[in-house]
């Protein structure tokens, strides 16, 4: 899982261009499908046919956004510096001094305007990404190119660091349930999406063409147990997180019970999850076509958007073994 989780976060994918993290999880899910297949906004949509059909039998989708946050660049000065804007909520406070790749393989490290006050946080406007040009004529990028962060992969005993942990987590415990799953009585679609960042594009179509009864996000929260942090429940290490609440929906909370049941049942740790800040790809899962029965599971991380984001391994080994106890027997 480690080794997956490394690969998988060295590697860039910022919204709309996931192909790379796309082709490494098609090579890891390939054996384990009955069916794959990739959409036309790139959602990989890999299914696992009922094993022991019944009329309880439901169509349940999951959730895993590919994509992670970045820049594009918006215009490159007459000495080759490039401006920059977002893709998705890339953060200002964490940018300076912070190393970006571009896709084409350029690096860039990223310098700001004089400020008036050391302290202020930087708008992203007065930022530049210096990528070693001199002049225009040799700045090896255009309006347009697309970065991410880079930043490699570390270990520190059961935590883990990495960039684009949010939701490369989330893709290695969908991959790992998985294999995880040897029989069930449902039709399962694993769905790994696009553009999650910049506001669940993916999901939402891919959505409306599984037709799903039943949905599920798995995505990363943020946690409130670091020094001054906004008061939110969530820690590191206590387990995957029931969603109840975030900015963008309700969760059903049909769904909910049925994660804290479950984990009850087979004695995982589990924590319930309000979240005051951002949303995941369960908002477009619920309000798809005529409405579905939707909900999340949360892997608790650290400095959510920054270029070293925190996780704890044994949240992810206990939000495997909680779907995959979910998903194996009959929904609800
Ligand atoms: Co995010
Ligand atoms: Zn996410």
């Amino acid at each position: 899982m480690k080794q997956l989780l490394k690969i998988l976060t060295e590697t860039f994918a910022p919204s709309g261009y996931e192909d790379a993290v796309r082709e490494i999880i098609l090579k890891e899910v390939k054996p384990l499908a009955d069916e794959v297949r990739v959409d036309a906004l790139g959602n990989l949509i890999v299914r696992k046919k009922p094993t022991k059909a019944s009329k309880t039998s439901k169509r349940i989708m999951l959730a895993a956004h590919m994509d992670e946050i970045g820049v594009i660049a918006s215009h490159v000065d007459k000495k080759g510096f490039v401006r920059f804007t977002n893709v998705g909520t890339t953060l200002g406070r964490y940018l300076p001094g912070s190393r970006v790749r571009f896709l084409n393989g350029t690096m860039g490290l990223i310098g700001y305007d004089r400020l008036e006050l050391i302290d202020n946080i930087i708008p992203l406007n007065k930022m530049y990404i210096d990528v070693g040009a001199t002049s225009r004529g040799n700045c090896p990028i255009k309006v347009g190119d697309i970065a991410a962060f880079e930043r490699s992969f570390i270990e520190m005993g059961d935590r883990l660091v990495a960039k684009s942990l949010d939701d490369r987590v989330g893709v290695v415990v969908l991959i790992e349930t998985l294999r995880a799953i040897k029989s069930t009585s449902n039709d399962l679609y694993f769905v790994f999406t696009t553009q999650e960042e910049v506001g669940s594009r993916g999901a939402g179509s891919a959505t409306f063409g599984i037709d799903p009864e039943i949905g599920i996000a798995v995505d990363v929260t943020p946690t409130g147990d670091t020094p001054a942090s906004i008061k939110m429940v969530m820690e590191l290490s206590k387990g995957p997180c029931v969603k109840f609440r975030d900015v963008g929906m309700i969760a059903d909370p049909r769904v909910a019970d049925w994660m804290i049941q479950s984990a009850e049942k087979a004695k995982i740790p589990y924590q319930r999850e309000v979240l005051l800040i951002g949303s995941t790809d369960a908002r477009e899962i619920q309000i798809s076509r005529a409405g579905v029965m939707a909900g999340a599971l949360s892997i608790p991380v650290r400095y959510v958007h920054s270029a070293s984001e925190m996780v704890d391994i044994n949240d992810m080994k206990n939000s495997v073994k909680l779907l995959t106890a979910m998903l194996k027997n009959p929904a609800l």
